[in-house]
């Protein structure tokens, strides 16, 4: 082993080391602590019980469709695979070419290659750290199907302004809620402004069911159209939907700030079985590049048993958002006249925008030393987007990203620090005292 791989080793050994010792720690991952016994038996009955399916995922879709607008709202394994369907009956396929922010996940990315379109990347708007207008409108061309407006960490980008764009030409605009969910701009939530929307239920998204993504239109033509497909897909395979109860289960535990150490020591042996012993896929990790493995289908439908997971999640959901609005307000309470209120986006002083924060996100000039002292209470390696089209396990080329193609967002992603807005309930007060000594502390030396 190298010199530098044995210290980075080394370096994540004595992080998790201090995550163990350090009580409360925080991640972006906030388990199912709330569930109680009896709704955990209700989710696992769910998986082996094919009757209660339709039904439950129907709940699930009128609900969270209702969170969201008076559209129509189909339920997906992933958010991805929301994408590629919705890209799919809006006709795009090869020849044609979609235009998507270099600021984003791997998994959007395949998710157009697989329709065998080429995505055109754009540079981020630094307001809002979503699409920019701009940066879309110097993009299209007439090979252009569609345009991603992507919101990120909560905040609504300038999707009116990209509403426009896309209207005058013709072109769909899908929004990518994946990361926002609940926020409004002049009133209206996003999922609302294109023609359709997807939505993430991934364990890191606003609304947890480990896995899970949502098609959203307000067009009946194209709901018509994504029915076609959607109510014949297959679902994930029963093993893998064995282990994500497991990881439910493990969640449900662990990933909470009184035990953070735990949670990351549990995945670090799960990770290392899984390579000792091939065991098969929890999460969708077939998606990071466009060929598959087949481990699951793709696109797949969401297990009947994560509906039923996502129903007790909408039911706590007006609750938490207003939770989430809180924390974010008190996070922008506590920068105020301290050194880190000038870097702030714009966007959080915009009143046009009401933000169910998911992240608190800014710019810092000297982001590694400020990451290294969140190190202390945050868990910063889940950072998003610190590198374009975030995970592409086979080099960006596998992903037709050019390096220095959208050179706003690789720097952006250089200095972009996250501090999570989803906590679990009464473990706020210590989070907000470390930012705000952090906040403070800033301009002094490490
Ligand atoms: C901005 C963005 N869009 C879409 C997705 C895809 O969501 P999913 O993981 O549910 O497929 C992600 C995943 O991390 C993302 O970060």
């Amino acid at each position: 082993m190298s010199t530098a791989r044995l210290a980075a080793v080394a370096g994540r050994l004595a992080l998790l080391g201090r995550m163990v010792l350090t009580r409360p720690y925080y991640g972006f991952v906030t388990g199912h602590a709330h569930l109680t016994d009896a709704q955990m038996s209700e989710v696992e009955r769910a998986k082996d019980d094919p009757a209660q399916a339709e039904s439950v995922m129907g709940a699930f879709e009128r609900t969270f469709a209702a969170v969201v607008g008076d559209g129509q709202a189909r339920a997906l394994a992933g958010g991805r695979m929301a994408l590629f369907t919705a890209l799919k009956a809006f006709g795009v396929g090869a020849g044609h070419e979609v235009v998507l922010p270099g600021f984003t996940c791997a998994v959007v990315a395949s998710a157009v290659l697989r329709t065998g379109a080429t995505p055109v990347f754009t540079d981020v708007d630094p307001a809002t750290f979503g699409t920019s207008p701009e940066a879309v409108e110097r993009a299209l061309t007439p090979r252009t199907r569609a345009v991603i407006a992507q919101h990120s960490f909560g905040i609504p980008c300038r999707v009116d302004e990209l509403r426009a764009i896309t209207s005058a030409k013709g072109i769909a605009l899908i929004e990518d809620c994946a990361l926002t969910l609940g926020s409004t701009l002049d009133g209206v939530t996003v999922g609302n402004f294109g023609d359709a929307a997807f939505f993430s239920t991934d364990h890191s998204k606003p609304l947890n069911t480990l896995v899970g993504g949502v098609l959203y239109t307000r067009d009946a033509g194209l709901q018509e159209e994504v029915d076609r497909t959607v109510r014949t897909l297959p679902t994930l395979p029963e093993e893998q939907q064995r282990r994500i109860i497991g990881q439910l289960r493990l969640e449900r535990r662990l990933a909470r700030p009184g035990s953070y150490g735990a949670y990351q020591c549990a995945m670090l042996l799960r990770s290392l079985t899984r390579r000792v012993l091939k065991t098969g896929m929890t999460f969708l990790d077939d998606d990071y590049t466009v060929e598959r493995t087949g481990a699951y289908p793709f696109p797949a439908r969401m297990p009947a048993m994560l509906a039923r997971l996502g129903l007790y999640e909408l039911d706590r959901w007006p609750r938490e958002a207003t939770r989430r609005r809180a924390l974010l307000a008190a996070y922008l309470d506590a920068a105020h006249d301290t050194p880190l209120e000038a870097l702030l986006p714009e966007s959080y002083r915009d009143p046009r925008r009401d933000i169910v924060g998911h992240r608190l996100a800014y710019r810092h000039p000297d982001a590694d030393r400020h990451r290294a002292r969140m190190d202390a209470r945050v868990h910063t390696a889940w950072t998003w987007f610190t590198v374009p089209v975030l995970g592409a396990t086979h080099g960006l080329d596998s992903l037709g990203y050019a390096e220095g193609r959208c050179p706003v967002s690789e720097r952006t992603g250089r200095e972009v620090i996250n501090w999570p807005c989803v906590v679990e309930e009464g473990c706020e007060a210590p989070l907000l005292a470390f930012f705000r000594d952090m906040a403070r502390a800033e301009g002094t030396k490490a």
